[in-house]
C-alpha cells in the first residue's frame, strides 16, 4: 500500500533563531527525493526536527504520514509509524549494541544475527563490527555503514538519510547507494536523502531534487538539477530566494 510522507510549512527554531522559515514537501513511498543546499541551510535541521530532536523547537507547520501528524509524537512513537533518521554525526551510545536497538524496536527476532550480517555484507561493513557498542570505536565510514544495517534491517516507511555518503569511500559509497536503491523496490521505501554530492545520484536515481536555502526550498527539479548545482553552485537560487 503506498503511504504518503506530507512536510507542510515547517518552521524550526534553533538556540533562538529561525532556521526552517515554512518547509514544505510531500512525498510517496517508493520515492527517492533529495535534499541539498548550502552549509547552515537547515537541512540537519530538518532532520533532527523530522525526528523529535528536543533543541529543534517547532514552531507551526506539520509533518504527517498518512493524514496522522507525527509533531504530536514521541520519538520512538515516529519511528513506529515508520519514520527512520539517520543522523549527519551518528551517536555513539555506549552499553548498547546494535543487535539490543533492533529488539527494542520489535524487529522479528528469527535469524536476526544472519539478517544483520546479510545488511553488514551489502554495504561491505566487517561484521564483528555489529559486536560492538553502537557507534563507539567506529571510524566514520564505518558509523555510517552501520547506520545502513539498522535501515535494512527495521524496513522504515519513509528514512531520512542526513549527509548518509559524508566519510564514505568510493566503494563504500557505491554499494550505499545500491543498497537504498533497491529498498526502493524490496520496500517500496521512500527515501529523503540529503546530499552535497551527485555521486551519490549516479545509483540512486532520484524522483525529485529539492534546493534549499536560508530555511526554504527555492527549487524543485528532476535529475538535471544536480548537474546544474555542479556547474553554477547555489549562488543563481539565493538570487531566486531573495
Ligand atoms: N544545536 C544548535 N545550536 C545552535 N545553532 C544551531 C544548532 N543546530 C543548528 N544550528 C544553526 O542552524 C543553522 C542551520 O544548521 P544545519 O545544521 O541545519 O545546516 P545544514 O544545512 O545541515 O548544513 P551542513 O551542510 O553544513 O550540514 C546554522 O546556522 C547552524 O549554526
Ligand atoms: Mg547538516
Amino acid at each position: 500500500m503506498t503511504s504518503t510522507l506530507m512536510i507542510e510549512g515547517l518552521r524550526v527554531e534553533v538556540a533562538g533563531k529561525e532556521v526552517l522559515k515554512g518547509f514544505d514537501l510531500s512525498m510517496k513511498t517508493g520515492e527517492v527525493h533529495v535534499i541539498m543546499g548550502p552549509n547552515g541551510s537547515g537541512k540537519s535541521t530538518l532532520a533532527h526536527a523530522l525526528t523529535g530532536h528536543p533543541g529543534y523547537k517547532v514552531l507551526g507547520g506539520s509533518v504527517r504520514i498518512d493524514d496522522v501528524e507525527l509533531l504530536t509524537m514521541s520519538p520512538t512513537d515516529r519511528a513506529r509509524h515508520g519514520l527512520l533518521l539517520a543522523m549527519q554525526q551518528p551517536l555513539e551510545v555506549a552499553g548498547v549494541r546494535p543487535i539490543d536497538l533492533l529488539v527494542a524496536a520489535g524487529v522479528n527476532p528469527a535469524n536476526l544475527r544472519e539478517r544483520m550480517r546479510d545488511e553488514a555484507d551489502r554495504v561491505e561493513l566487517r561484521p564483528e563490527i555489529l559486536d560492538r557498542f553502537v557507534n563507539v570505536d567506529l571510524s566514520g565510514g564505518e558509523r555510517k555503514r552501520a547506520e545502513m544495517v539498522q535501515f535494512g534491517m527495521l524496513r522504515p516507511k519513509f528514512a531520512v538519510l542526513d549527509e548518509i555518503d559524508s566519510g564514505l569511500d568510493v566503494d563504500a559509497l557505491g554499494a550505499v547507494a545500491r543498497r537504498l536503491s533497491s529498498a526502493s523496490n524490496e520496500w517500496e521505501c521512500g527515501i529523503l536523502a540529503i546530499t552535497h554530492f551527485k555521486r551519490l545520484l549516479q545509483e540512486l536515481t532520484p524522483t525529485m531534487i529539492h534546493v534549499l536555502s536560508e530555511g526554504r526550498v527555492v527549487a524543485t527539479g528532476g535529475p538535471e538539477l544536480s548537474d546544474i548545482l555542479e556547474r553554477d553552485g547555489y549562488e543563481p537560487f539565493r538570487v531566486a530566494s531573495a
